[in-house]
């Protein structure tokens, strides 16, 4: 008996998925573009029927904190088999989950992972996670979120990598790169065995939700959408993200699953995005509720006609589209288009060939040391020093420390949102770490009640207060009206003053916090974002000094929730507001800056920046930006290198700054090293409204140094004549 082409693996893909399609009635054809959530017994007719074409395990089904009863890879089998066995042309299921930040092994939040601006360490992570994902029989990860958040209050700020889209395009593709292993900047032809397909979402602005509430309306003009909220996307897709999520929002009263200029005419036909892009949950559906479709049917219409691939969710795809095809209101075309793109990444991950997961291989790969050891590592790095007055490091002989606050024992504000497989009996919380730390318990006072803290810290020489938010605060559908500490937390700072002792202060959470108060009453203030399942162990290493903090905000933190939006590459506006006079851009009640500007953190030496020169190449057009940096202090320490740009004169009002390189400079005591930023056309020039880069001759300013407010600068030049001109 000869097999059909499609399921012979010598065959090219693109002749398999053409042989395919040539089978397909129109019902199974919507049947592969249609998701669905936590199939069980009760979909096995709908498999069978090829009704299915995705599984989406969700948070609350097979997950639990019985771990007997997550055993995905079984269940997973069982309803594959029925695809590929019973169904009329047994194409398998690809299935996706929300793998955030790390799997079983938990890592930092993305917010978190960002702080540490280490596209290495985030690759690293990743690998990890989808090798963990994969060996549940996961195949896809609906990560990394890439919407740039300039809200703290959007309590999806935590799932993201801040407000700057250099920095979150460098570390999407590392994402990207982790979870999928490949090093070519395309979708893989094949996916090696235990990785997963990546998934770039919510396309796009979604963080600029106005008020920070979730799924709220945005207004975005087209240079910011370009500039900022799309460039992260881009970096993602350049790096051969193989899939995409169109978000629930509108941005000026076109929903973005209907969008079909972002969808169709920037992402699949500008940027020649080959993979599928899948809907958010329900969000087809939703286009009803948005009020601009009648129905379910006149919203899979428009969400298809758009770009929509698959429809997560609704069965808005399944129920409508064989008939809307039939009128003519949407192609047979289209539909085939968004079956090929589905096929091709089926096809990519073997699963025709290899459509089982291996029920036993999660034991083997979860958790594993080198895992813990890699999260733990980056936890620390992610760990931002806000301040210190010298009593960190702590130095553990003959030191007793008193620990108090509400996270001092937590587990769950380790994790953050989204860890649906994270164990929280596998968290080590700050008060196991600092015992495990050192060695007895002779040293450690450890109490919830506050009235005994008062009293143990009096006999202690340190005060370490855990403060922060819950796991629970920030995340999908967790936004808050203020930045402000949970309630009853500044007072407890400030009744610890009182005593006397040296205060150290940690904060857990998932957002820019107003921490002003607490930064003037404490003698020092470490960050440490929702640092996951070693995060209590990664705060002892920076507390003790085994780490010496190299933390970097990629968010700007407000002085007070009325400041935001406030972020640090805004425009220059025809009033400054660092100006001295009257009637410049400012507030009467607050100072206008942040109380930590994006890319701060300290560390415990000090680094000082010099010698910067600018030059050109008379071959290529590039700039080369180059600096010294010495560790001026007593440790070894690592510093974040950051290179600004402004460019002086152009046809739109261009920002103060923008981030244009980075680099984590590791230094012994006393030691130099010289570092380089090159400057192309690409960095220099920016975006108009259709997306096409502009660059224009004139004046730049470039800054380098250890946040965005560095200050040492130089200018350079590109003439009229399209000549570059360095500026020494
Ligand atoms: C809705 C969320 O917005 C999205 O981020 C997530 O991936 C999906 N639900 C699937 O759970």
């Amino acid at each position: 008996m000869t097999i059909p082409a499609y399921k012979n693996p010598t065959l090219p893909v693109t002749e398999r998925i053409e042989d395919l399609l040539l089978r397909m009635t129109l019902e199974e054809k919507a049947g592969q573009l249609n998701q669905w959530y936590n199939l069980g017994p009760d979909d096995y007719d709908q498999v069978r029927n090829g009704e299915i074409g995705s599984g989406l395990l969700a948070n609350s089904s097979t997950a639990g904190n019985n771990r007997q009863e997550r055993v995905f890879a079984r269940g997973i089998n069982e309803i594959q088999k029925i695809a590929v066995t019973e169904s009329r042309l047994g194409i398998p299921l690809i299935f996706g989950r929300d793998v955030i930040h790390g799997y079983r092994t938990v890592a930092p939040i993305p917010l978190g992972m960002a702080a540490a601006w280490s596209p290495r360490l985030i690759r690293a992570v990743n690998t990890i996670a989808a090798k963990e994902a994969r060996a549940d029989g996961i195949h896809w990860g609906f990560s990394p979120m890439l919407d740039i958040a300039r809200d703290p209050r959007w309590g999806r700020v935590a799932e993201g990598f801040g407000e700057d889209p250099f920095l979150a395009g460098k570390l999407a593709a590392a994402a990207v790169r982790g979870f999928q292993g490949n090093d070519q900047d395309a979708i893989p032809q094949q996916f090696p065995v235990d990785r997963i397909v990546a998934c770039a979402k919510h396309f796009v602005g979604y963080g600029a939700a106005e008020g920070g509430r979730d799924y709220n309306s945005t207004e975005i003009t087209p240079q910011t959408l370009h500039n900022i909220y799309l460039a992260p996307f881009k970096a993602a897709i350049e790096s051969g993200c193989a899939t995409v999520m169109s978000a629930f929002h509108d941005i000026g009263g076109i929903p973005l699953s209907a969008h079909r200029y972002l969808l169709a005419e920037v992402l699949k036909e500008q940027w020649r995005f080959g993979g599928f892009i899948v809907s958010d949950w329900g969000a087809v559906g939703e286009l009803v509720n948005h009020g601009i479709a009648v129905d379910g049917g006149h919203a899979a219409q428009l969400a298809c006609n758009a770009g929509v691939d698959v429809d997560m969710c609704t069965t808005m795809y399944l129920r409508n589209l064989p008939a809307l095809v039939r009128e003519g209101k949407v192609s047979e075309a289209r539909l085939n288009d968004a079956v090929r793109r589905v096929l091709r990444i089926k096809f990519a991950l073997g699963l025709f060939e290899n459509p089982y997961a291996d029920p036993n291989l999660s034991q083997t790969v979860h958790l594993l040391p080198e895992s813990l050891a890699t999260v733990r590592r980056l936890a620390a790095d992610s760990m931002v020093l806000l301040k210190n007055s010298g009593v960190l490091p702590l130095r553990p002989d003959n030191l007793t420390l008193c620990l108090s606050g509400p996270l001092a024992n937590q587990r769950q504000a380790l994790f953050g949102c989204w860890t649906p497989d994270g164990l929280e009996e596998e968290v080590t919380t700050l008060k196991e770490a600092i015992k495990a730390r050192l060695g007895s318990e002779t040293w450690l006072h450890h109490c919830d009640l506050w009235d005994d803290a008062v009293k143990l810290a009096r006999a202690s020489d340190v005060l370490i207060l855990a403060l922060g938010e819950s796991a629970g605060r920030s995340g999908e559908d967790n936004c808050t009206t203020t930045i402000d500490l949970p309630a009853g937390q500044e007072a407890l700072v400030e009744a610890a003053r009182r005593m006397e002792i040296p205060i150290v202060v940690v904060v857990f959470g998932g957002r820019p916090l107003n921490l002003t108060r607490v930064t003037d009453w404490a003698d020092a203030v470490l960050f440490a974002w929702h640092p996951g399942i070693t995060g209590g162990l990664g705060v002892v290493d920076v507390l003790f000094g085994d780490v010496n903090p190299s933390g970097r905000l990629p968010i700007t933190f407000p002085r007070a929730t009325g400041q935001i939006p406030l972020y640090y590459n805004h425009r220059p506006t025809g009033r400054p507001m660092p100006a001295n006079d009257r009637r410049s851009s400012r507030y009467v009640d607050s100072l206008d800056t942040p109380l930590f500007p994006f890319g701060f953190g300290l560390s415990y030496t000090t680094f000082a920046y010099g010698n910067m020169r600018t030059s050109a190449d008379s071959r290529i057009p590039e700039i080369s930006v180059t600096i010294e940096v010495t560790n001026t202090g007593d440790r070894a320490g690592t510093t974040v290198a950051q290179c600004y740009l402004r460019d002086r004169v152009a046809s739109v009002a261009r920002p103060v700054r923008e981030l244009k390189g980075f680099e984590r400079v590791s230094l012994e005591a006393g030691e130099t090293k010289t570092i380089v930023f090159k400057l192309g056309p690409k960095e220099l020039s920016y975006l108009d409204d259709n997306g096409n880069e502009v660059l224009e001759p004139g004046r730049f300013q470039v800054w380098v140094g250890a946040d965005s407010n560095a200050e040492l600068g130089a200018e350079f030049e590109i003439t009229p004549d399209g000549k570059w001109v360095g500026g020494d």
